[in-house]
């Protein structure tokens, strides 16, 4: 039995504007134990794939079940076996860090949590803000104790909707070794995000949401290995010629340009040795899960990214 089970799920909101669809017939099996990546732009209908999965929104049809208990059917098991760290900060400002995780313990009617609330306090790095009202949290500290209270009653399934969006390093790396060490005793993790290499580094298989439509579906690895071409990247302070900057992502002084075969890096070079670009720290390397996701959005790839359903 799959951990989550996503059934030709849809949603459509109504908006001034008329009815806007922002899913569109989704499959996706989470499988027990996976660390799984849900990927895709802004937009794409992550947050909202999310809160249909945690029943904070109804899907317009389809069905979503929590290790078989239907989200909607089977609210109140669906929701016990989950663990939701939602994308922004909601927060009751009145209570302490501590009080705030009883209060969450009660909610699921786990009783005498104390110990497993130190661990968690302990693992997050919130041991000293215990006492701390929530209101006097930084934002970093305020997604620890949202993290702590999704695993406050310890679900085997861990959702993060973009848990590292805007928190510093410390945090993320806090973050990441607990969830893995999390996901290894076998809780299944589903995770978004915007930063790829963290979900190239963590995540066994991923799925690529676009404008509502899953468009990619496969093992990191197969992903990482189905990505064609090379990418030539190196460091300049000059201006691209204009054919160059077109194709290039360039980031401060680092471009990298991808090139379907060895003819087209050679092209490149010339092409920057004609506009007298000097060129620092050149290599050349395979795509990474950043460029294949670029591939699949521009629709470049689909057709060699393998979508597949259960692969495991
Ligand atoms: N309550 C809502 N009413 C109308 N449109 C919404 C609502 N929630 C989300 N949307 C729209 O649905 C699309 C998907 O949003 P969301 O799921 O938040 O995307 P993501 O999390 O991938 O960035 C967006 O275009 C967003 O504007
Ligand atoms: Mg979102």
């Amino acid at each position: 039995m799959p951990a989550v089970s996503f059934q030709a799920i849809s949603k459509t909101f109504a908006t001034p504007k008329g009815p806007f669809q922002a899913l569109n017939q989704v499959n996706l099996d989470i499988e027990e134990g996976e660390f799984f990546g849900l990927l895709g732009p802004n937009g794409a209908g992550k947050t909202t794939l999310i809160s249909i999965l945690a029943g904070l929104a109804r899907a317009s049809s389809g069905r979503v079940l929590v290790q078989g208990s239907d989200v909607q059917a089977d609210f109140a098991e669906a929701r016990r076996k989950l663990g939701v760290v939602p994308q922004e900060l909601v927060f009751d400002p009145f209570f302490n860090v501590r009080e705030s995780l009883r209060i969450q313990s009660g909610y699921f009617g786990v009783k005498n949590n104390d110990a497993w609330i130190d661990e968690l306090l302990e693992n997050l790095g919130l041991t000293d803000k215990a006492n701390a009202n929530m209101r006097q949290l930084s934002g970093g500290m305020k997604r620890r104790v949202l993290v702590a209270q999704a695993l406050v009653h310890k679900p085997p399934i861990i959702v993060l909707d973009e848990p590292t969006a805007g928190v510093d390093v410390e945090l993320r790396q806090t973050l990441w070794h607990f969830v893995a060490r999390l996901n290894k005793e076998g809780h299944t993790v589903l995770l978004t995000t915007h930063y790829l290499e963290e979900a190239e580094a963590l995540c066994g298989r991923i799925a690529m949401l676009k404008s509502g439509q899953i468009v990619a579906l496969n093992r990191t690895s197969e992903l990482l290995q189905a990505a064609s071409g090379s990418i030539l990247q190196f460091k300049t302070d000059a201006a691209l010629p204009p054919a160059l900057a077109m194709a290039a992502r360039v980031t401060g002084r680092i471009v990298q340009l991808p090139a379907h075969d060895a003819a087209e890096i050679e092209s490149h070079l010339a092409a920057l040795r004609v506009a007298g670009v000097e060129v620092h720290d050149m290599e050349i390397r395979r795509p990474d899960l950043e460029d294949v996701f670029l591939q699949v959005m521009s629709g470049t790839s689909a057709s060699n990214i393998p979508l597949e359903g259960v692969a495991l």
